[in-house]
C-alpha cells in the first residue's frame, strides 16, 4: 500500500489528496473533491459512467487507483467547458437531445471528446467502435451518434 501523500491535478488545479494510493479516482473525485459529474454505474469498468480524460484519454474512473494518476493532468466533465461556455459537443448534446435520465451523459461526452481530439472527423463506424464501452440504460445511442457527428461536423477547433 502506498501511503505517501498523493497529488492530483484536476481540471488545472492541483491538489493535494488525503485518501489513501488505492482508494479509486472516482471515489476521490466524487468524495474527496466534491466533483460528482463522473458517476458510480457498474464500478467494474463495464459501463462507462464514470469516464474522465487522463492525459487526454478517456479512462475508468471506478478502476482506476488514485496513486497511478498523480501528477497527470485530469479532466472531468466539470473541467470540459471553457470560460463560461460549453463544449461543442455538450452543445450538440442538448441540440440532439442526446440524453433520457442523464446517468451516462457525463461518461458519454467525456469519451466523446476523447475521441474528437484524437479523430476530429470519425466516421459513424469509429464512433460506434469507440464508443463501445459507453452504456445507455435508456438507449439513446441514435442520439448520441447524432450529437457527436454535430459536433464533429462543427469541428475546425478541437479542443
Ligand atoms: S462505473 Fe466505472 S465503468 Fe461503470
Ligand atoms: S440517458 Fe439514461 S442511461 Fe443514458
Amino acid at each position: 500500500m502506498r501511503t505517501a501523500a498523493i497529488e492530483l491535478v484536476v481540471n488545472g488545479t492541483r491538489r493535494a489528496i488525503a485518501s489513501e494510493g488505492e482508494a479509486s479516482l472516482l471515489s476521490v473525485l466524487r468524495d474527496e473533491i466534491g466533483l460528482t459529474g463522473a458517476k458510480y454505474g457498474c464500478g467494474e469498468g463495464q459501463c462507462g459512467a464514470c469516464t474522465v480524460l487522463i492525459d487526454g484519454v478517456p479512462r475508468r474512473s471506478c478502476i482506476t487507483k488514485v496513486w497511478s494518476v498523480a501528477g497527470k493532468a485530469i479532466t472531468t466533465i466539470e473541467g470540459i467547458e471553457r470560460d463560461g461556455a460549453l463544449h461543442p459537443l455538450q452543445e450538440a448534446f442538448l441540440v440532439e437531445d442526446a440524453l433520457q435520465c442523464g446517468y451516462c451523459t457525463s461518461g458519454m461526452i467525456v469519451s466523446g471528446v476523447g475521441l474528437l481530439k484524437t479523430n476530429p472527423h470519425p466516421s459513424d463506424a469509429e464512433i460506434l467502435e469507440f464508443m463501445e464501452g459507453n452504456i445507455c440504460r435508456c438507449g439513446t445511442y441514435p442520439r448520441i451518434l447524432a450529437a457527436i457527428r454535430r459536433a464533429a461536423a462543427g469541428n475546425g477547433g478541437v479542443r
